[in-house]
């Protein structure tokens, strides 16, 4: 595969054509994660193509513990944990840049901003969503992972009441296992294995999460594509 498709509609398996027209019903409450949605074969393709393409041009990004959440500290239990990561990434959205270009030339673009993908996303948040909304690709090697993070935005108007996450994923190069935990009533115990080829999953965020270090060889790596959009 040279080029993503020009719909997102060609990437989806029959159950996926089955979601985006209205004949199956699955939601995001609050979170959503399924290995049957994209079409394997599509999948696969994907991967190779990320790697080819994107692979050179995505930037790292790490925010490590803080030291004074240990040093200083006068009470016991005091500690406070910020977002910590660590992943390899590129921002779609840049007005240039080598990302932003090797996802125009691999049709990444496109595809992100057609009909079919945003119709996919409002099946699976069973809502009207808004036309405008973001991109990123995020790449996790061997021990990339992101730490305990709600993805709240109260500063950001159309974002403050909630807003909406779609991630394609895609594996590949010996990668054995990732977790996504989330919180439920109060509580992170909900698992979910991410480091499953073609894996669709859909946010209704804000909620506590974090993603376990991947596991696998040293050429192991989990693509991840998202859009976000607000609600309408
Ligand atoms: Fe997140």
């Amino acid at each position: 595969m040279d080029r993503f498709p020009a719909e997102f509609r060609e990437m989806l398996s029959p159950v996926g054509r089955r979601v985006l027209d209205g004949k199956l019903t699955l939601r995001a409450e609050p979170f959503l994660a399924r290995p049957d949605l994209l079409a394997p074969a599509k999948a696969k393709a994907a991967f190779a193509l990320l790697e080819r393409a994107l692979g050179p041009v995505v930037k790292p990004m790490e925010r490590t513990i803080p030291p004074e959440s240990i040093l200083n500290q006068t009470r016991n239990y005091q500690e406070r944990l910020p977002k910590t990561v660590r992943v390899r990434t590129a921002d779609l959205d840049a007005s240039r840049g080598k990302a932003r270009d090797a996802a125009r030339v691999t049709g990444l673009e496109a595809m992100l901003l057609s009909p079919s993908f945003r119709d996919f996303a409002e099946a699976l948040a069973g809502r009207k969503l808004t036309r405008g909304f973001g991109r990123q690709a995020l790449r996790y090697g061997p021990g990339d992972y992101s730490g305990p993070h709600t993805d709240h935005h109260p500063e950001d108007p159309g974002a403050k009441d909630g807003y909406f996450d779609l991630h394609l994923s895609f594996v590949g190069g010996g990668a054995t296992r990732q977790l996504l935990v989330y919180a439920k009533d109060g509580h992170l115990s909900e698992t979910v294995h991410v480091a499953v080829p073609g894996l669709v999953s859909a946010y209704r965020l804000p909620f506590w999460h974090y993603t376990t270090p991947l596991e696998g060889k040293a050429s192991a790596a989990r693509w991840l594509i998202l859009g976000t959009f607000y609600f309408l």
